[in-house]
């Protein structure tokens, strides 16, 4: 997508939460019928974090990230603009991010939830890009959290392995044009697929006497693994090249490829499909499992802290996931 910008986009600091608890694989296989071996062979995913304990929720791991970006730079909440929180498990069905606007003390920011599963950080990047590149904001926390664990129907042992809990934050603000560093992006979303991957509403109760409203609740993660799968290697590559091309870039101009950390698998299968060698992928999968909108910016952080990724490097970062939606955003990193 070509992008009409007044200003760009740089970014100024990273930063990420993970709980401490820890679940192995081996734990794990006490729990549900599985072995260390068949999850790392099928994910790469040897351990997981999960946050334990009563009234922890997104809210902590998120303000947490958000805190430790700020403080890398030693920056004042109170110059935040406006909060995005991808999540999927808001503690309120009415949005999560004002309460972290709240608890980071950002007084003077709009802050308001994008739900788009492990999509969402790509499409809050991209969101927060318009309002940066349109000089309607300045200064702009993305956030990407989630905390799949209480969603998760920990007796299915075919989606209790992959996830994990996590957040991850990122700092934009708006520059001049010759320091931009968001350079593209595509975004794609097919909704017949949905029941593919989806975290499913189900009126369970008698309806009212008198009005015939049905009340209920909302289910466990339902997944269809083969399909998300198939889906991942088949699209993802095409989401790159497309917005590759219309950047008139090439694919050997890719210096690190960022994809959202679903499965080894599958991040390995996108990088043979598009000829790049895999060392230029950027993996914590093992690590963590699947953390959904806080896996790319996981990444980033800790790829940024090792200090991985290099002045001028172009990174690929895309996202994909329940909806389904899936999407690509080209940056240029500047230390
Ligand atoms: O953000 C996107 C989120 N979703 C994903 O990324 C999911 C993408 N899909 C996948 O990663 C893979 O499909 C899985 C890792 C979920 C599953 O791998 P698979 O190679 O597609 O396995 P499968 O579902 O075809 O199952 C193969 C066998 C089955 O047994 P039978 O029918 O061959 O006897 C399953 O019952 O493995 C069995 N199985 C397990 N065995 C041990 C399924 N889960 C497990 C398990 N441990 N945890």
């Amino acid at each position: 997508m070509k992008l009409f910008a007044i200003q760009g986009l740089k970014i100024l600091a990273t930063g990420s939460a993970v709980p401490d608890s820890t679940l192995s694989n081996h734990q794990l296989s006490e729990i549900v019928q599985t072995s260390d071996e068949w999850i790392v062979t099928r994910t790469g995913i040897k351990e997981r974090r999960l946050l334990t304990g009563s009234n922890r929720s997104v809210i902590d791991l998120a303000t947490e990230a958000s805190l430790k970006a700020l403080s890398k730079i030693s920056m004042s909440p109170l110059e935040i603009d406006l909060i995005i929180l991808a999540t999927s498990t808001p503690n309120d069905l009415f949005g999560s991010a004002s309460q972290i606007q709240a608890k980071i003390k950002a007084a003077k920011a709009v802050a308001f939830d994008l739900t788009a599963a492990c999509s969402g950080f790509v499409l809050s990047f991209v969101t927060a890009g318009q309002f940066l590149q349109s000089g309607s904001y300045k200064t702009i926390l993305v956030i990407g959290a989630d905390v799949l664990s209480k969603w998760i129907d920990w007796s299915d042992r075919s989606t209790c392995i992959l996830f994990g809990d996590g957040a991850g934050a990122i700092i934009l603000q708006s520059c001049s044009i010759k320091d931009n560093q968001f350079l593209g992006f595509q975004l794609n979303t097919d909704g017949r697929q949905y029941k593919n991957l989806s975290l499913p509403y189900i009126d369970d109760s008698d309806p009212h006497t008198f009005l015939n409203i049905h009340q209920g609740s909302f289910n466990y993660i339902a997944m269809n693994g083969k399909e998300i799968y198939k889906f991942a290697v088949s699209q993802v590559p095409l989401s790159i090249i497309k917005c590759l091309t219309s950047l008139h870039m090439t694919v050997d101009e890719i210096d690190w490829l960022l994809l959202h950390q679903a499965n080894e698998r599958i991040l390995t299968a996108i990088a043979e499909k598009l000829s790049l060698s895999t060392d230029k992928i950027l993996v914590n999968v093992g690590r963590y499992g699947n953390t959904s909108a806080a896996s790319i910016p996981l990444v980033l952080d800790e790829s940024n802290e090792y200090g991985k990724i290099s002045n001028n490097d172009v990174i690929v970062i895309s996202g994909f996931g329940a909806g389904l939606t899936w999407g690509t955003v080209v940056i240029r990193w500047k230390r």
